[in-house]
């Protein structure tokens, strides 16, 4: 069930997955009935090939290896992630953690502590305001998975491994949308996640930009466009931008300052300030595309 070639080119195989799992869904269905295919805990078997054997538990490393690169990151990965979640292993924490839903932007995808008011349970049960339930089209996940989730957040959502990316080197570490990516809808949220805490007081318009790239024969030129820039007060290694206004059809490049006096800061001081890419220090980030609708 899992495709082996996933990582090989998401916007290709995305379309035919996602044509795959509906014409099989009906075939799932039939399967689960029976319990082939499925381990003790009503898990795919398939999981426990990319997730090697850690058993699933409350624990953020635990569900990521059982449940969201198994099951989720099927449809959730790559530029075309609904909603723009992408729940890969490199990717979901800072997506999830502290971080609105797109579908129901006044409630977080994760709050730590508060499982009822985090929208990924409220997506999982079934009874989210809009949308299905998850995984889309699938049999929902057995009781006693979600239980284990609710548990990871009741527990405060931490990361799996605190200690070790305590002393990460500050730098860039997940971004939604992603470098290169063309997508389909304007996104109405760019994430940012840092390897550590940011200083929130320095996370704003002059330390990062959102630049539309107006590529006119012969001269290229960069248009700021206006954002709002905060850091999650519930993961304070995501930075979120919120265009003013839908971003209209085109390219755009995520710009970090690379001026000492504005600059992002890690909550310990240290500045983004390494690998300078122009003159300025600037540093782009990531470039995207938003394609013209139909
Ligand atoms: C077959 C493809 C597919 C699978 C598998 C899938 N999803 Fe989704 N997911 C979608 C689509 C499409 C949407 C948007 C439409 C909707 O909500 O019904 C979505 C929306 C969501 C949202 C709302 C995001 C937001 O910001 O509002 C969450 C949360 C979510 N999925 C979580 C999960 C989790 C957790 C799993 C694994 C247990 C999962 N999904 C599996 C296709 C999928």
């Amino acid at each position: 069930m899992l495709p082996a070639v996933r990582t090989s080119h998401p916007i290709a195989s995305q379309c035919c997955r996602l044509a795959a799992i509906a014409l099989l869904s009906g075939w799932l269905c039939a399967c689960s009935g029976s319990g082939a295919g499925l381990d003790s805990s009503g898990q795919p078997l398939s999981g426990s090939s990319s997730g090697g054997t850690i058993a699933l538990s409350a624990d953020f490393d635990a569900i990521q290896a059982n449940v969201f690169t198994p099951i989720c990151s099927v449809c959730h990965a790559g530029a075309t992630a609904p909603q723009g979640l992408m729940l890969d292993a490199s990717h979901s924490y800072d997506l999830l953690v502290g971080i609105p839903s797109t579908e129901v932007p006044g409630i977080l995808r994760v709050k730590p502590g508060d499982p009822s008011n985090s929208y990924i349970i409220q997506k999982l049960e079934g009874h989210a305001a809009v949308g299905a339930q998850m995984p889309l089209g699938e049999t929902p996940l057995p009781a006693s998975t979600i239980a284990f989730i609710v548990q990871w957040i009741t527990d405060g959502a931490q990361r799996g491994t605190p200690a070790s990316t305590m002393v990460a080197r500050f730098r860039v570490a997940a971004m939604a949308p992603e470098n290169g990516d063309v997508l389909a809808v304007a996104p109405a949220l760019i994430v940012v996640g840092f390897t550590r805490a940011l200083d929130a007081t320095r996370a704003d318009t002059a330390a990062v930009r959102l630049e539309r790239i107006d590529d006119a024969p012969g001269a290229a030129t960069a248009i700021a466009v206006a954002i709002q820039a905060s850091v999650s007060t519930a993961n304070p290694r995501a930075l979120l931008l919120t265009p003013r206004s839908r971003l209209p059809a085109g390219h755009y490049q995520v710009v970090l300052s690379g001026l000492p006096g504005a600059a992002l800061s890690a909550i310990d001081g240290e500045l983004m300030i390494a690998a300078p890419a122009d003159a300025n220090g600037d540093r782009i980030i990531a470039r995207f595309t938003v394609a013209a609708t139909p």
